[in-house]
């Protein structure tokens, strides 16, 4: 498929989406996060791909949805068309997704990096959900899963003021993963996508799943799901090469089956 909003470049084992309208700031549109959401429908249904990678400019991951878009919405086309609802296939991605972050991830685009499975962040990041500057919320989970990552006290911080989080603040919330020099952010990324991309693709899928079963069922049933997922990787291939390469001192070479 042919993409005009962002890069999409296919390597070993992985996808990197490289949001690309710098000049407005990587400001999420409609057309941009279908694409992004076609991407990554993309990956998952190609075997030869294991994780994603989605990232921005230096100046900014994205500085949220388009507001030149969104100003002249009614509250009948937002309720009745349901405008940010589509954007929650993004995470429903079954593969796992990493957010690449430099610069600004604002509103929309802070809620794209925390609808990916972990966030690495430049030096240079700052995070934020400033709507209610524009007399709005969050719209596509920043006050949810924000206060699952963060806790209440912080996201209401952020989400009421609508101040910016540094990286070094967002890493010590729990926001964010791993925080890297802004040269390194790219490579560290990539690198830590590849390193999923070889693992068994069941496996990976199955352990982002149950990981993110964890927010929204109780403690009991969490653990019955994961204990099914677990029994039913006894029934791939890749299991038993995992196991047998383990026991002959050498390293997998999963098929993906
Ligand atoms: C549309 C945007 C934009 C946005 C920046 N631009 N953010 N366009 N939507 N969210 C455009 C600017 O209009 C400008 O275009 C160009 O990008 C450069 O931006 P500047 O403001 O000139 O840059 P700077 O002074 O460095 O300030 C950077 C900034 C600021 C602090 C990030 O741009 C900013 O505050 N942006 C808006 C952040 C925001 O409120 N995000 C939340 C959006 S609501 P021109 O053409 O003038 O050069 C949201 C809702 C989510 O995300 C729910 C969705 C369903």
């Amino acid at each position: 498929m042919a993409y005009e909003t962002i890069l999409v470049d296919k390597r070993d084992h992985v996808l990197l989406i490289t949001l690309n309208r710098s000049s407005a700031l990587n400001a999420l549109n409609a057309q941009m996060m279908g694409e992004i959401s076609a991407a990554l429908a993309e990956a998952d249904g190609d075997p030869r791909i294991g994780a994603s990678v989605v990232t921005g400019s230096e100046r900014a991951f994205a500085a949220g949805a388009d507001i030149k878009e969104m100003a002249e919405l009614s509250f009948p086309q937002s309720f009745v068309e349901d405008y940010a609802a589509s954007y929650e296939a993004i995470a429903q991605t079954r593969k796992p997704i990493i957010a690449a972050v430099a610069g600004y991830a604002l509103g929309g685009g802070c809620e794209l990096a925390m609808m990916c499975d972990i966030i690495i962040a430049a030096d240079t990041a700052k995070f934020g959900q400033p709507e209610i500057t524009l007399g709005i919320i969050p719209g596509i989970g920043g006050t949810q899963r924000l206060v699952h990552a963060v806790g209440k006290a912080k996201a209401m911080d952020l989400v009421l003021t609508g101040r910016m989080m540094e990286a070094e603040e967002a890493e010590s919330a729990g926001l964010v993963a791993r925080v890297v020099p802004v040269d390194d952010l790219l490579d560290t990324a990539l690198d830590a996508a590849e390193k999923i991309g070889e693992m068994s693709n069941a496996a990976t899928m199955m352990a982002k799943e149950a990981v993110n079963r964890a927010f929204e069922v109780p403690l009991a049933e969490g653990l019955r799901f994961e204990r099914r997922a677990f029994q039913s990787l006894f029934a791939t291939e890749d299991q038993k090469e995992g196991m047998e390469a383990f026991i002959e001192k050498r390293s997998a070479q999963f098929k993906q089956r």
